[in-house]
């Protein structure tokens, strides 16, 4: 349902507005394009779903494998050349273009009067060449009207700065009044093209994030939520341990929202509006996707986030089909391998986005991905040639239904002057990014020949599917109160993903709603805020056959971030077999050693000193402190599976992964033993490597392969697809 706030008075000045000619009062077009159903055989047999029934409860056919499609700005050009460009698009193989995505003040030029004549001409367009449309609803563009008129919707900064317009992404989705001035326009457009043959999904929003923002519409909003979820101040106080530095509130109506100004605010409270201002981006998200499916039977609804895993939002929207991300790689200061590796990327920056997506709903697409240099990096190289092919795979590799490249031209004017586009500043010139597309392109519609289901996969690298367990909570209240500045929480999970990844391990990123049982191995690092459901949950998926690996810092508070009043760290002793002595924390350059094995490891970020149970073996022991010899790292049977506890975080990485070697061993899960920079993934029958390293990579085939894409001598940046066989 969605809520309806803004008075009448208001609601009567949206409705008092007079249509001009080409502008519609109630959505559906009765011209013939739209209602005919008439569209062209290539959209008919195409993999997004248009119309009837979802194939196998998706919206993509495996058949096609992905689809590549491109951004266009039909506002931005002079309609005489919206032909030559869709042409341009549908001969370089592109099979979907994007629309309207910045577009408000053109949809809706005056409050309550819409103007969807040029964008009815440009999907007309589109289609003539072929091209399906995603559509987007505008929201991050709020046009001057709206801002003049209704100043309340802008964002306030924490110094009381007024976002104004002129950029974009300035209005506050904690706004009622904005939400509502948004819903109108959106009906608008999901009755004009929600029932469009042509049309075949929505993007909300642009790169939503979680907004900081204290705007009054956001005061009052954290007060409510607070309300709603303690009932009276005194469950509150308690929650927040307000008794501390004589914070006790005696009314929702005192609390204001915390200020990033005071380095001590109360942590307890951050972790609310922490929450609360996630829950405003997903709920504007989730109405939305309502609004527009009350229109829209047969077409998908998703959004593009960027991959900030820690923000806390991505799939809080339950409503959306699927979740889609953007990516950008290559911006001046990123990490790659050896001295041009920023002209590549990180090698893993792509999968782990592929990995975190795909779970939220089974399918993932990329919305956004660089063709070539960015305007916003503090310095904007070339990619090395072949990267963007790379990314591309990349992409593919991880199960994606489709990717859409950010975008056709480079504009001429506005803040992304030097943006690269599939073609350059004369609008027909193809950049080097783009031969790169048509290239992927071909290959992909070459391979469409070879494909198998998508779950074709060999059982051997099925075994050793691998699921961390993230919740963005956990990194919140753990930077909150990091206790060593050089811990960082995404860097240790990064490294155990690494060595999954160099595992050629298929990894799912899940919460704690999934089904624990459908993974072999289950890693939870840092799970630092827990309860006993939880501890519960996961001790009965050790019972049952689970092989479960808990790290450092897990389960050492409650869900408000506060300490049990228990021994420290205690919640999970009878599923560790251990109890921790205490914690130590060490400085970064004269770190700590642990011994393994026979060999040696540095850390200095965090380490718990165990007391091990009876039935523990121990894996890992400190050495040269006061209390050398005792256990880092524990590994113990429980029922019918394991459970190995890593209470240290090692400075490179290097224990966390021969500690996994060591337990996939034991368990007889196989492993690969790629470097880093190589990556290796299955799908469609096919199998996937990619070479991100400063150095060319022999790959072995698997038994009976068959190479249809490249060498098994990978250089930099190339890229293998192997037909495996079956
Ligand atoms: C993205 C954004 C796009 C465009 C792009 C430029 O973050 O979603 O709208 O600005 O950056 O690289």
């Amino acid at each position: 349902m969605i809520k309806r706030f803004v008075s009448a008075l208001y609601f009567c000045a949206l409705a008092g507005g007079v249509m001009a000619d080409s502008v519609i009062a109630d959505g559906i077009m009765s011209d013939g394009i739209i209602s005919d159903g008439i569209m062209s055989e290539s959209i008919k047999t195409g993999g997004i779903k248009v119309g009837g029934e979802i194939a196998n409860g998706r919206w993509f056919n495996d058949k096609d494998l992905t689809l590549t499609g491109v951004y266009y700005y039909p506002e931005h050009w002079d309609e005489s050349q919206w032909e030559r460009d869709f042409k341009r698009m549908h001969e370089l193989g592109f099979e979907f273009t994007h629309f309207a995505e910045f577009a408000w003040a053109q949809l809706e030029p005056q409050e309550g009067k819409y103007d969807f004549a040029w964008l009815d001409r440009a999907i007309a367009l589109a289609h003539k060449y072929d091209l399906k449309v995603i559509l987007c609803t505008s929201t991050a563009t709020p046009p001057v009207w709206l801002s003049r008129k209704y100043p309340e919707i802008l964002i306030r900064q924490e110094n009381g700065t007024v976002i104004d317009h002129g950029a974009r992404q300035h209005a506050s989705f904690a706004s009622p009044l904005y939400r509502e001035l948004s819903y109108r326009m959106i009906e608008q457009l999901a009755k004009r093209y929600g029932n469009d043959k042509r049309v075949v999904g929505w993007q909300l929003d642009n790169e939503p994030a979680v907004q900081f923002d204290y705007n009054d519409a956001a005061q009052n909003g954290f007060r409510a939520f607070l309300k709603e979820k303690y009932k009276d101040i005194t469950a509150l106080n308690k929650a927040w341990g307000t008794a501390f530095w004589s914070q006790v509130y005696s009314s929702f109506d005192e609390i204001t929202l915390p200020k990033t100004a005071q380095g001590f605010m109360n942590h307890h409270q951050i972790l609310d509006y922490r929450r609360f201002a996630a829950k405003q981006t997903n709920d504007f998200l989730n109405e939305q996707c309502l609004l527009i499916k009350k229109y829209a039977k047969n077409q998908w609804v998703t959004t593009n986030y960027i991959p900030n895993y820690e923000e806390g939002h991505i799939g809080g929207s339950p409503d959306l089909d699927f979740v889609s991300y953007t990516r950008y790689m290559v911006y001046g200061d990123n990490e790659g391998l050896g001295r041009r590796g920023y002209r590549v990327g990180n090698p893993l920056r792509i999968a782990w986005a592929n990995d975190f997506f795909r779970p939220v709903d089974g399918t993932y697409g990329v919305m956004e991905l660089q063709p070539g240099q960015v305007n916003w990096g503090g310095i904007n190289p070339q990619p090395l040639p072949g990267a963007v092919r790379l990314w591309l795979w990349s992409v593919f590799a991880g199960g994606s239904d489709f990717v859409c490249t950010y975008r056709f031209r480079q504009p001429l004017y506005g803040t992304e002057q030097y943006h690269y586009g599939i073609v350059g500043t004369d609008g027909v010139t193809v950049t080097p990014g783009g031969h790169e597309y048509e290239q992927f392109i071909k290959e992909i519609k070459m391979l469409r020949k070879h494909a198998s289901s998508r779950e074709s996969k060999p059982a051997d690298y099925l075994a050793r599917r691998t699921a961390i367990l993230f919740n963005h909570e956990n990194s919140w209240s753990i930077d909150r109160q990091k206790q060593n500045r050089t811990w960082s929480t995404l860097w240790h999970i990064e490294k155990y993903y690494r060595t999954l990844k160099s595992f050629a391990a298929p990894v799912d990123f899940i919460s704690e709603n999934a089904d624990f049982s459908q993974y072999p191995v289950v890693i939870a690092p840092a799970y630092q805020m827990a309860d006993k459901e939880l501890v519960d949950r996961w001790t009965k998926y050790v019972e049952d056959g689970g092989n479960l690996v808990l790290t450092c810092r897990t389960a050492q508070k409650d869900r408000y971030g506060r300490l049990p009043e228990a021994q420290f760290g205690s919640m999970i002793n009878s599923l560790t077999g251990n109890e921790i002595e205490f914690y130590d924390l060490l400085l970064p350059h004269d770190p700590g050693y642990l011994k393994a094995d026979g060999k040696t490891y540095r850390w200095n970020t965090w380490g718990e000193i165990l007391k091990p149970g009876k039935d523990s073996e121990i894996w890992a022991i400190f050495e040269k402190e006061f209390y050398e010899g005792k256990p880092a790292v524990t590994s113990r049977k429980l029922g019918k599976g394991t459970v190995t506890y890593i209470g240290v975080d090692s400075t490179d990485g290097s224990l966390e992964r021969d500690m996994l070697k060591k337990l996939y061993s034991r368990l007889g899960i196989g492993v690969m033993d790629l470097p880093y920079g190589v990556t290796m993934e299955y799908r469609n029958g096919f199998g996937i490597v990619l070479n991100y390293g400063e150095s060319p990579y022999t790959f072995t085939l698997p038994e009976g392969a068959e190479v249809l894409i490249g060498d098994t001598t990978l250089q930099t940046a190339e890229v293998l697809v192997f037909k495996i066989s079956e």
